[in-house]
C-alpha cells in the first residue's frame, strides 16, 4: 500500500526511498542521533527523517531503491566496506556514519567521474538552481575534475525535441535510470530502456525511436524523476525556474490529482504532481501535468457579452450591465410564462461551492427545482443504482484500495485512457499478480498491461451488460460460490431470497445468454469463478455501464455481485464507479439533481426541506423539477423559455444534437457562463466569462469521495470567480447572497448536508483532504464505506431483469456504434483541443473491424458516412481489430465530428441517462461532409465572426 497523508512529512522533500508501512518500530543511530522508524525503512530514509541528508543520485522516494550510483555510501559500525544507504535496511541498534573522510573521498571520486562527461554549462542550463547533480557536486565538495574533456564523451549527443512538452538532451544524462524506473514502476508503460552497455549506455524510448513515436504516453514521470537537465519541461526551458508554488487539484478527470502549480509571478511555469496528494501520490497524466495552456489561450472569453437574438452580433458590456440584463430577462420571462419556465444546469467542472450556489440560485431565487447537471448524461444511474442497493450514491473505496485486490473486474471502463493515474495504480497491482477480468465490447489497453499475470476479456455485445452481470451472478449462486456469512449478516434476507430465486433461474445461465452477449459460456463461467474465489475482488466500472437504457439495472447488478460475494466494506474490494469529470461526484453531492437537495436529501422530504427553507428564508417546491432532457422537450414545446448554464457544453455533449440545437434555438434567453465560446454559447443571449480552476478557490470531490482544495494561483482573467457571478445574479434577481469567500459557502454546505457535517477549510488544511461521510461518527472522513453497516441498515439485492434495448441492429442500420475517450483529449475537448495535446489526436475517427471494412470496401483513412435514425455525419475510417465485427467505435472530442448527431435520445429507464453506448448505424464510403457538418461550419464561422466584431468594437 501507499502511505497516507502525514502532516509531519514535508512533501516538497525527497526522502530517498519509499516509506515502510510496517507497524513495528526499530531504533538506530545515525551520526550519533537516535532515530525510531518503521521496520523496513532504508538507512537513507531513516537519516532523512532526522534531517540528515545523505548525498544521492539514483534514489528517489517514489521508486524502489536501485543502488547504482554509490554516492549514498555510508559506514556502519561492525560492517565492512561502505554500503549504499538506499538499499540497506535500517536495523535495531545499528550505528551509521554518513560523514567520514573515507566517504568524502569516495563521493568526490564518483562525482568527478560523472562531471567529466557532463557539459559545464550550468549558468545557461534550464535547470540551473534546481539540479540534483549540481547540488550533489556542491554537497560532496567537488573542486576539480582531473580527467579533462578530451577523451571520449557524450557531449555532442543530439537532442530529441519530438515531444511537445519536454526535451531529451542525452548530453546531460548520467544513466541513473530513474526515468526508466519511473516509466515502469510509477506509470507502468515500460516505454524506456537503457540501451547499450558500459560507456555506450543511453536511455532509449521504445525501439530506439523518438519519444513521440514510441509507446510513451507523455505522463511526464520520467521528466519529474530526472535529477539532471536531460529530461526537462519545455515550459521551464522557455520561462526559467519557477519562484513560488501553490497546491491545487487537477480540473480534468475524476481521479482528482493534486499538483503544485509552480509559478513565476502570475505565470504558470509547470504543474508538478504533489506527493502529498492521496489520489495520485505525486503522479499525473499528460492532461493534468502538461495541458494547461488553454487557461491563457487567446480564445478565452474576457468580457461579458449580450444580445437579444442569436442572429445578432454580440455586444461586449460591463459585468453590471450583463448581469442586470440577464436578471431582467429571467424576471420578464417568469412574469410572462410562469415560475417553472426557467431553470439551470450546474457544472461538474466547477467547484462544489459553485455547484451548490447555482442550485441554490435556482431553488431559492428562481423558485423551482429545475436544476440538473451533466451527471444526468454520465453517472446518474450510479446515483440511483447504488442508493437502492447500498444506500449511498457513491463509490465505496479509496483508489489505493486496489493495491489489496486479488481480482479486478473492469466493466465498461477504460482506465488507462480516461482515468490514467488510477490506471497506472491498477497496472501496478496487476503486475503484482492480481487477476484481471475486462467486460467490454472493445479490446482496451489495460489488457496489454506489460507483465500481466492473468487476464480474461469478455467482449460482449453493446447493450448486453445486464445479461452479462446476471450470468456472472447465476454462476456464483448455482455453483455455491456466494459468501453466505456476509449475506446473512449484512443483507436483507427477504430481498436476498427473492433475488436468489430470480438469479438461479436457468434463463440467466451463461449458456442461455450466449446469444445475447456473444461471449462463450465457458469464459463467463471461468470469470465468475475467478471473481468469486478471489479473497478480495473489486469492481471498477465506467460509462460503458451507465450510458445504456438499462444503466441503472447494471449498476444494481454490479452491487448484487459484490454483495453476493461479500466484497464490500474492507480494502481491496468494493464497487467503484470511475467518475468522468473532475467534480461530477461533487456536483451530484451538492444537490444539482431536480429531485434532491444537497446530500441526496429528497425535495419531498419535509424535514430536509425544512432545514433548507429555514436557512435560505424561502419556500422550496416539494415537487422535483425538470431533468435536462425534459427541459429540452419543454423548450421545444414552448413551456420552458430560459436557462442558466454554468460550465457545461450541452450542445456538444448531449445526445441527438439536432434535437438539442432545436431546444436551445427555442429559448428566449440562454445565459452561458463559460471560458470559451463553446457550442452551447453559440445559441446564447448572455455570455458570462467563466474562470478556470487556476483562477478560483474552492473544492472538488473526486471519484473516491475525496474533497480536495482548489486554490487560486492567478487572478481570474475577466475579474470574477464563477461563484461571484452566480452570487451577483442572485442579488440582481432580488435574492440576497453575501459570501466573501468560498469557505463560507462550504460552512453553509456543512450545516445543511449531514455527510459533510465536519468539513471545513481548516480541517481540509489539516488533513490534506477528507473523504465524506465526514461527521461526528467519522470525524476524519471515511476512506472505506459500509465497513460495519449500510446507511439503509441491511444492503438490498435488486431484481435485475434483462430487457433488450429497442436500439437494435437491423437491415437498415446493421452495425452498432459505441463511443469512448482517448487519453490525450478530454470530454468535449474544449480545453485539450487548445493545447499541444492535439499532436496525438486532432480528429475523431471511426474504428471499424476489418471484416466490416472489407464488406464495404473501406480502407484506412477513407471518409465514412455514418447514419442512424437520429442523423448523419462523416468521419475518417480506422480499420482496427480492437473492435468486434458488427461494432464500430468513435470518440467525441471534436465538435465538427458530430458524434452526437447520430446518438439517439433513448435513455436509462430510471434516470434518463442517454444510451450513448448503443446506436444502430449504417456506414458507407462518402466524399463530402454531411449537411449537419456543413451547417455546423457555417454557424461556427458566423458566431466567431460576431465575437471578433464585438472585440474589435470594444478595442
Ligand atoms: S513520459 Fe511517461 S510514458 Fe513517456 S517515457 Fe516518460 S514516464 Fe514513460
Ligand atoms: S535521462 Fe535523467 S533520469 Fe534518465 S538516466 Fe539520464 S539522468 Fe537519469
Ligand atoms: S489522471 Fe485525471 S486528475 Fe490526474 S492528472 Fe490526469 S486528468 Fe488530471
Ligand atoms: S542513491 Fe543510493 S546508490 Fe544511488
Amino acid at each position: 500500500m501507499l502511505q497516507h497523508f502525514d502532516p509531519k512529512l514535508d512533501y516538497n522533500r525527497d526522502y530517498g526511498t519509499p516509506a515502510s508501512l510496517s507497524e513495528k518500530q526499530i531504533t538506530l543511530e545515525v551520526d550519533g542521533v537516535e532515530i525510531r522508524v518503521p521496520e523496513g525503512t532504508s538507512v537513507m530514509r531513516a537519516a532523512a527523517l532526522a534531517d540528515i541528508n545523505i548525498p544521492k543520485l539514483c534514489a528517489s522516494d517514489n521508486l524502489e531503491a536501485f543502488g547504482s550510483c554509490r554516492l549514498c555510501a555510508v559506514q556502519i559500525e561492525g560492517r565492512r566496506g561502505m554500503p549504499a544507504s538506499c538499499t540497506t535496511p535500517a536495523e535495531e541498534g545499528m550505528k551509521v556514519w554518513t560523514q567520514t573522510d573515507k566517504l568524502a573521498k569516495l563521493r568526490r571520486n564518483i562525482m568527478e567521474l560523472y562531471i567529466s562527461d557532463h557539459p559545464l554549462d550550468c549558468l545557461t542550463c534550464p535547470t540551473n538552481g534546481n539540479c540534483e547533480l549540481q547540488d550533489m557536486a556542491g554537497a560532496v565538495g567537488l573542486r576539480e575534475v582531473r580527467y579533462g574533456f578530451d577523451g571520449e564523451n557524450h557531449l555532442q549527443a543530439e537532442k530529441d525535441t519530438s515531444n511537445p512538452y519536454f526535451t531529451y538532451d542525452p548530453s546531460k544524462c548520467i544513466v541513473c535510470s530513474r526515468c526508466v524506473r519511473a516509466c515502469s514502476e510509477v506509470q507502468g508503460t515500460f516505454a524506456l530502456t537503457i540501451d547499450g552497455r558500459g560507456f555506450d549506455s543511453r536511455v532509449a524510448a521504445g525501439q530506439d525511436e523518438n519519444f513521440l513515436d514510441s509507446e510513451c504516453v507523455s505522463c511526464g514521470a520520467c521528466v519529474q524523476a530526472c535529477p539532471t537537465a536531460t529530461l526537462t519541461e519545455n515550459s521551464v526551458i522557455e520561462m526559467g525556474q519557477p519562484e513560488h508554488s501553490v497546491v491545487t487539484t487537477c480540473a480534468y478527470c475524476g481521479v482528482g490529482c493534486s499538483f503544485k502549480a509552480e509559478m513565476k509571478g502570475d505565470k504558470l511555469v509547470r504543474m508538478l504532481p504533489y506527493k502529498g496528494g492521496e489520489a495520485n501520490h505525486g503522479h499525473a497524466c499528460v492532461k493534468g501535468r502538461f495541458a494547461f495552456g488553454y487557461a491563457t489561450h487567446k480564445d478565452r472569453i474576457r468580457a461579458p457579452m449580450i444580445r437579444y437574438s442569436i442572429d445578432q452580433p454580440w455586444r461586449e458590456v460591463s459585468w453590471e450591465e450583463a448581469i442586470g440584463f440577464a436578471a431582467r430577462r429571467l424576471k420578464e420571462i417568469q412574469a410572462e410564462h410562469g415560475r417553472e419556465s426557467i431553470g439551470g444546469i450546474t457544472s461538474s467542472r466547477c467547484t462544489n461551492e459553485e455547484a451548490f450556489l447555482v442550485q441554490k440560485l435556482i431553488r431559492a431565487a428562481f423558485g423551482n427545482n429545475n436544476t440538473d447537471t451533466c451527471a444526468r448524461v454520465c453517472h446518474s444511474p450510479t446515483g440511483y443504482g447504488l442508493k437502492q442497493t447500498l444506500g449511498e450514491s457513491a463509490g465505496t473505496q479509496t483508489f489505493d484500495s486496489v493495491l489489496k485486490a486479488d481480482c479486478v473486474l473492469v466493466i465498461g471502463a477504460n482506465p488507462t485512457d480516461a482515468h490514467p493515474v488510477f490506471g497506472s495504480l491498477l497496472r501496478r497491482r496487476l503486475r503484482e499478480g492480481a487477476s484481471l477480468i475486462v467486460t467490454d465490447p472493445r479490446h482496451i489497453d489495460l489488457l496489454d498491461t506489460p507483465h500481466l499475470n492473468d487476464s480474461m476479456h469478455l467482449p460482449l455485445r453493446p447493450g448486453s451488460n445486464v445479461a452479462m452481470v446476471n450470468a456472472l451472478a447465476h454462476v456464483i449462486i448455482s455453483e455455491g460460490l456466494e459468501d453466505s456469512d456476509f449475506i446473512a449478516s449484512r443483507c436483507d434476507t427477504d430481498g436476498y431470497n427473492q433475488w436468489r430465486n430470480f438469479i438461479a433461474d436457468t434463463r440467466h445461465a451463461p449458456e442461455n445468454v450466449e446469444e445475447i452477449t456473444g461471449v462463450a459460456a465457458a469464459k463467463v463461467r471461468a470469470a465468475a469463478r475467478t471473481f468469486a474465489k478471489a479473497p478480495n475482488a473489486a469492481i471498477y466500472y465506467g460509462l460503458g455501464v451507465t450510458e445504456h437504457s438499462q444503466g441503472s439495472t447494471t449498476v444494481m447488478g454490479i452491487a448484487n455481485l459484490a454483495l453476493a460475494t461479500g466484497n464490500i466494506g474492507r480494502e481491496g474490494v468494493g464497487v467503484n464507479p470511475l467518475r468522468g469529470q473532475n467534480n461530477v461526484q461533487g456536483s451530484c453531492d451538492m444537490g444539482s439533481f431536480p429531485h434532491e437537495l444537497p446530500g441526496y436529501q429528497h425535495v419531498a422530504d419535509p424535514v430536509a426541506r425544512g432545514h433548507f427553507e429555514a436557512a435560505w428564508g424561502v419556500q422550496i417546491d416539494p415537487e422535483p423539477g425538470l431533468r435536462i432532457p425534459n427541459m429540452f422537450d419543454a423548450a421545444i414545446a414552448g413551456a420552458f423559455r430560459a436557462m442558466y448554464v454554468q460550465g457545461e457544453d450541452i450542445a456538444q455533449s448531449d445526445p441527438n444534437t439536432q434535437h438539442v440545437e432545436q431546444a436551445l434555438r427555442s429559448l428566449d434567453c440562454l445565459i452561458v457562463q463559460d471560458i470559451f465560446l463553446n457550442e452551447t454559447a453559440k445559441f446564447a443571449h448572455v455570455l458570462l466569462p467563466g474562470s478556470t480552476f487556476l483562477e478560483k478557490n474552492g473544492t472538488f470531490t473526486n471519484a473516491e469521495r475525496r474533497i480536495n482544495r482548489v486554490r487560486k494561483v492567478m487572478p481570474p482573467l475577466a475579474g470574477k470567480e464563477d461563484w461571484e457571478v452566480t452570487q451577483e445574479l442572485a442579488n440582481a434577481l432580488g435574492y440576497p447572497m453575501n459570501y466573501s469567500h468560498p469557505s463560507e459557502i462550504m460552512d453553509e454546505i456543512a450545516s445543511l448536508t449531514p455527510s459533510f457535517a465536519n468539513v471545513d477549510y481548516d480541517r481540509l488544511e489539516q488533513y490534506g483532504s477528507l473523504q465524506w461521510p465526514c461527521n461526528d461518527a467519522y470525524p476524519e472522513g471515511s476512506p472505506i464505506m459500509h465497513v460495519d453497516s449500510f446507511p439503509i441498515g441491511k444492503a438490498q439485492f435488486a431484481i435485475t431483469e434483462f430487457v433488450p434495448t429497442t436500439e437494435r441492429a437491423n437491415r437498415r442500420f446493421p452495425l452498432l456504434l459505441t463511443t469512448g475517450r482517448i487519453l490525450s483529449q478530454y470530454n468535449v475537448g474544449a480545453q485539450t483541443r487548445r493545447t499541444e495535446n492535439q499532436v496525438w489526436h486532432n480528429e475523431d475517427v471511426l474504428e471499424v473491424h476489418p471484416h466490416d471494412a472489407e464488406e464495404r470496401g473501406i480502407n484506412d483513412g477513407d471518409w465514412l458516412g455514418i447514419s442512424s435514425r437520429s442523423g448523419h455525419t462523416v468521419l475518417r475510417a480506422r480499420v482496427s481489430e480492437r473492435m468486434q465485427p458488427g461494432v464500430v467505435y468513435t470518440t467525441f472530442h471534436h465538435p465538427h465530428s458530430g458524434a452526437n448527431v447520430i446518438t439517439t435520445d433513448n435513455s436509462d429507464w430510471a434516470t434518463n441517462c442517454p444510451e450513448y453506448k448503443v446506436t444502430a448505424v449504417q456506414v458507407e464510403k462518402v466524399s463530402q461532409p454531411s449537411e449537419w457538418q456543413r451547417n455546423f461550419h457555417d454557424n461556427h464561422h458566423r458566431q466567431h465572426g460576431f465575437l471578433r466584431e464585438a472585440r474589435a468594437e470594444t478595442s
